[in-house]
């Protein structure tokens, strides 16, 4: 299958490593080419990986994964997101942006 040209294609960056991403099941890149990413699960289960710019749309905190309850958190205020990025809670009034996520060899890509 090859991707459709045009201008919703754009190229995979390298947020990290398979290594890293497996450590804890979570990999923050704050300074990805593409900006602050924070890609969720393991390379044991790429179908369940999501990834999501972790920049809190209320004031812009940094979100936390909470695994056990499947959900982001904003440290600062309480807003929460679902693992798809959609509101929860409020304060934050617009969705997390998300990203595409794979995994090709070592390396961890995502794609805006
Ligand atoms: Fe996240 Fe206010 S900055 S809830």
């Amino acid at each position: 299958t090859s991707a459709k040209p045009g201008p919703t294609t754009k190229p995979w960056q390298k947020v990290g490593t398979v290594a890293q991403l497996n450590k804890n099941g979570q990999l923050l890149a704050e300074n990805s080419p593409i900006g602050a990413v924070l890609v969720i699960g393991t390379s044991k289960d790429t179908k369940n990986l999501i990834a999501v710019n972790p920049t809190c749309t209320h004031e812009g905190c940094t979100i936390d994964w909470k695994a056990k309850e499947n959900k982001f958190v904003c440290p600062c205020h309480g807003a929460e997101f679902t693992r798809d990025g959609k509101i929860k809670q409020s304060p934050a009034k617009k969705p997390l942006k998300t990203y595409q996520v794979k995994i090709e060899g070592a390396s961890v890509l995502v794609q805006t």
